[in-house]
Protein backbone atom coordinates (compact mmCIF):
# COMPACT_ATOMS: atom_id res chain seq x y z
CA UNK A 1 0.00 0.00 0.00
CA UNK A 2 1.29 3.14 -0.88
CA UNK A 3 1.39 5.60 2.12
CA UNK A 4 0.18 9.09 0.77
CA UNK A 5 1.57 12.36 2.84
CA UNK A 6 -1.50 15.10 3.55
CA UNK A 7 -0.13 18.42 5.10
CA UNK A 8 -2.48 19.46 7.05
CA UNK A 9 -3.21 23.14 7.21
CA UNK A 10 -5.66 24.70 10.33
CA UNK A 11 -6.51 28.09 10.24
CA UNK A 12 -6.75 29.01 13.89
CA UNK A 13 -4.01 29.01 16.72
CA UNK A 14 -6.67 29.97 19.38
CA UNK A 15 -5.67 27.30 21.63
CA UNK A 16 -9.06 25.66 21.90
CA UNK A 17 -9.41 25.91 18.47
CA UNK A 18 -12.86 23.92 17.29
CA UNK A 19 -10.87 23.41 13.73
CA UNK A 20 -7.73 21.97 15.28
CA UNK A 21 -10.06 19.74 17.39
CA UNK A 22 -11.27 18.58 14.05
CA UNK A 23 -8.60 18.18 12.26
CA UNK A 24 -7.23 16.09 15.07
CA UNK A 25 -10.50 13.95 14.54
CA UNK A 26 -10.02 13.43 10.72
CA UNK A 27 -6.54 12.41 11.05
CA UNK A 28 -7.75 9.51 13.75
CA UNK A 29 -10.44 8.84 11.44
CA UNK A 30 -8.46 8.64 8.20
CA UNK A 31 -7.41 5.57 6.16
CA UNK A 32 -4.30 3.70 6.84
CA UNK A 33 -3.17 4.56 2.88
CA UNK A 34 -3.06 8.46 4.71
CA UNK A 35 -0.41 9.78 6.70
CA UNK A 36 -1.86 13.38 7.87
CA UNK A 37 0.81 15.86 9.46
CA UNK A 38 -0.62 19.29 11.37
CA UNK A 39 1.96 22.24 9.91
CA UNK A 40 2.30 25.00 12.50
CA UNK A 41 1.56 28.17 10.88
CA UNK A 42 2.16 30.45 14.21
CA UNK A 43 5.40 31.64 13.16
CA UNK A 44 4.35 32.57 9.57
CA UNK A 45 5.31 36.20 9.61
CA UNK A 46 2.86 38.64 6.99
CA UNK A 47 4.11 37.71 3.57
CA UNK A 48 5.78 41.04 1.45
CA UNK A 49 7.13 40.87 -1.44
CA UNK A 50 9.75 43.01 -1.29
CA UNK A 51 11.28 40.15 0.92
CA UNK A 52 11.15 37.69 -2.00
CA UNK A 53 12.03 40.19 -4.34
CA UNK A 54 15.80 40.73 -2.69
CA UNK A 55 15.87 37.18 -1.88
CA UNK A 56 15.22 37.77 2.16
CA UNK A 57 12.45 35.19 2.70
CA UNK A 58 12.65 34.59 6.30
CA UNK A 59 13.78 31.51 8.06
CA UNK A 60 9.89 30.95 8.93
CA UNK A 61 9.03 31.17 4.79
CA UNK A 62 12.04 29.16 3.97
CA UNK A 63 10.94 25.90 6.36
CA UNK A 64 7.00 26.65 5.33
CA UNK A 65 7.87 26.20 1.56
CA UNK A 66 10.48 23.29 2.23
CA UNK A 67 8.44 21.28 4.30
CA UNK A 68 4.95 21.79 2.11
CA UNK A 69 6.49 20.83 -1.30
CA UNK A 70 7.41 17.09 1.01
CA UNK A 71 3.48 16.18 1.62
CA UNK A 72 1.70 14.55 -1.57
CA UNK A 73 -1.58 16.49 -0.61
CA UNK A 74 -3.02 19.24 1.36
CA UNK A 75 -6.24 19.48 3.48
CA UNK A 76 -7.31 22.59 4.64
CA UNK A 77 -9.29 22.86 7.81
CA UNK A 78 -10.64 26.24 8.54
CA UNK A 79 -12.88 28.26 10.43
CA UNK A 80 -14.60 31.33 9.31
CA UNK A 81 -13.60 34.85 9.90
CA UNK A 82 -15.95 37.92 8.17
CA UNK A 83 -17.96 35.13 5.98
CA UNK A 84 -14.18 34.58 4.69
CA UNK A 85 -10.58 32.42 5.31
CA UNK A 86 -8.92 33.48 8.23
CA UNK A 87 -5.93 36.13 7.55
CA UNK A 88 -3.46 32.83 8.88
CA UNK A 89 -4.53 30.88 6.50
CA UNK A 90 -4.35 33.00 3.85
CA UNK A 91 -0.90 34.34 4.76
CA UNK A 92 0.48 30.98 4.68
CA UNK A 93 -1.47 29.94 1.39
CA UNK A 94 -0.17 33.32 -0.20
CA UNK A 95 3.67 32.20 1.06
CA UNK A 96 3.36 29.20 -0.24
CA UNK A 97 2.16 30.56 -3.43
CA UNK A 98 5.51 32.58 -4.37
CA UNK A 99 8.05 33.82 -5.27
CA UNK A 100 6.03 33.67 -8.53
CA UNK A 101 6.38 30.15 -10.51
CA UNK A 102 7.48 28.27 -7.40
CA UNK A 103 4.50 27.65 -5.86
CA UNK A 104 4.51 24.77 -3.95
CA UNK A 105 0.64 24.13 -4.33
CA UNK A 106 0.78 23.66 -8.06
CA UNK A 107 -0.99 20.20 -8.42
CA UNK A 108 -1.46 19.06 -4.98
CA UNK A 109 -5.33 17.27 -4.50
CA UNK A 110 -6.63 18.97 -1.72
CA UNK A 111 -9.93 19.05 0.39
CA UNK A 112 -11.34 21.66 2.14
CA UNK A 113 -13.12 21.70 5.84
CA UNK A 114 -14.96 24.32 7.49
CA UNK A 115 -15.85 24.71 10.77
CA UNK A 116 -17.91 27.19 12.78
CA UNK A 117 -19.79 27.41 15.83
CA UNK A 118 -22.82 29.02 13.88
CA UNK A 119 -25.24 27.14 11.62
CA UNK A 120 -23.95 27.80 7.98
CA UNK A 121 -20.73 25.71 8.85
CA UNK A 122 -18.63 28.15 7.35
CA UNK A 123 -19.85 28.22 4.12
CA UNK A 124 -18.60 31.24 2.94
CA UNK A 125 -14.66 30.50 3.80
CA UNK A 126 -14.61 27.19 2.66
CA UNK A 127 -15.95 28.86 -0.88
CA UNK A 128 -13.30 31.49 -0.92
CA UNK A 129 -10.83 29.07 0.00
CA UNK A 130 -11.73 27.20 -3.08
CA UNK A 131 -11.62 29.92 -5.54
CA UNK A 132 -7.87 30.64 -4.52
CA UNK A 133 -7.38 27.05 -4.87
CA UNK A 134 -8.56 27.32 -8.69
CA UNK A 135 -5.85 29.50 -9.08
CA UNK A 136 -3.39 27.97 -7.42
CA UNK A 137 -4.15 25.18 -9.68
CA UNK A 138 -5.14 22.68 -6.28
CA UNK A 139 -7.12 20.18 -7.71
CA UNK A 140 -9.88 20.07 -4.92
CA UNK A 141 -12.21 17.29 -4.15
CA UNK A 142 -15.92 18.45 -5.13
CA UNK A 143 -18.01 16.14 -3.47
CA UNK A 144 -18.44 15.35 -0.12
CA UNK A 145 -17.76 18.89 0.93
CA UNK A 146 -17.74 19.32 4.84
CA UNK A 147 -19.47 22.51 6.25
CA UNK A 148 -19.35 21.07 10.11
CA UNK A 149 -21.70 23.34 12.04
CA UNK A 150 -22.83 23.85 16.28
CA UNK A 151 -19.70 22.69 16.25
CA UNK A 152 -18.98 23.81 19.94
CA UNK A 153 -21.80 21.30 20.85
CA UNK A 154 -19.64 18.41 19.90
CA UNK A 155 -16.63 17.64 22.26
CA UNK A 156 -16.24 16.63 25.66
CA UNK A 157 -13.88 18.73 27.92
CA UNK A 158 -10.96 16.84 27.05
CA UNK A 159 -11.46 17.65 23.58
CA UNK A 160 -12.69 14.55 22.57
CA UNK A 161 -15.09 14.43 19.85
CA UNK A 162 -18.71 13.09 21.37
CA UNK A 163 -20.75 13.56 18.27
CA UNK A 164 -21.07 9.95 16.53
CA UNK A 165 -22.58 11.05 13.67
CA UNK A 166 -20.04 13.68 12.52
CA UNK A 167 -16.95 10.99 13.33
CA UNK A 168 -18.82 8.58 11.08
CA UNK A 169 -19.04 11.75 8.45
CA UNK A 170 -15.94 12.45 9.01
CA UNK A 171 -14.44 9.29 8.92
CA UNK A 172 -15.91 8.51 5.04
CA UNK A 173 -15.16 12.16 3.97
CA UNK A 174 -11.91 10.61 4.59
CA UNK A 175 -12.11 7.67 3.15
CA UNK A 176 -13.53 9.68 -0.26
CA UNK A 177 -10.67 11.53 0.13
CA UNK A 178 -7.89 8.74 0.00
CA UNK A 179 -9.86 7.12 -2.79
CA UNK A 180 -9.88 10.38 -4.86
CA UNK A 181 -6.10 11.52 -4.03
CA UNK A 182 -5.32 7.49 -4.91
CA UNK A 183 -6.69 8.16 -8.63
CA UNK A 184 -5.16 11.47 -9.22
CA UNK A 185 -1.67 10.38 -7.90
CA UNK A 186 -1.43 7.25 -9.10
C1 LIG B 1 -15.67 34.94 13.80
N1 LIG B 1 -16.60 33.93 13.83
C2 LIG B 1 -17.38 33.67 12.71
N2 LIG B 1 -18.13 32.53 12.60
C3 LIG B 1 -18.85 32.27 11.47
O1 LIG B 1 -19.50 31.24 11.37
N3 LIG B 1 -18.85 33.17 10.44
C4 LIG B 1 -18.15 34.32 10.47
O2 LIG B 1 -18.16 35.08 9.50
C5 LIG B 1 -17.38 34.61 11.64
N4 LIG B 1 -16.63 35.75 11.73
C6 LIG B 1 -15.69 35.87 12.74
C7 LIG B 1 -14.74 36.90 12.68
C8 LIG B 1 -13.77 36.96 13.64
C9 LIG B 1 -12.69 38.03 13.54
C10 LIG B 1 -13.73 36.03 14.70
C11 LIG B 1 -12.63 36.09 15.76
C12 LIG B 1 -14.65 35.05 14.78
C13 LIG B 1 -16.69 33.01 14.98
C14 LIG B 1 -15.75 31.83 14.78
O3 LIG B 1 -16.40 30.86 13.99
C15 LIG B 1 -15.39 31.23 16.14
O4 LIG B 1 -14.67 32.17 16.91
C16 LIG B 1 -14.61 29.94 15.99
O5 LIG B 1 -14.52 29.31 17.24
C17 LIG B 1 -13.23 30.18 15.39
O6 LIG B 1 -12.63 28.98 15.02
P1 LIG B 1 -11.65 28.18 16.00
O7 LIG B 1 -10.64 29.14 16.55
O8 LIG B 1 -12.52 27.61 17.10
O9 LIG B 1 -11.05 27.11 15.15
Amino acid sequence: MKLTKVAVLVGSIRKESFSKKIALALKEEAPDSLQLDLIDLNKLEMYNQDLDDEGKETEAWKEFRKTIKTYDAVLFVTPEYNRSVPALMKNAIDIGSRPYGKSVWDGKPGAVVSVSPGSMGGFGANHHLRQTLVFLNVPVMQQPEAYIANVFTMFDPNGKLINDKTRGYLKSFMAEYASWVGKLLA
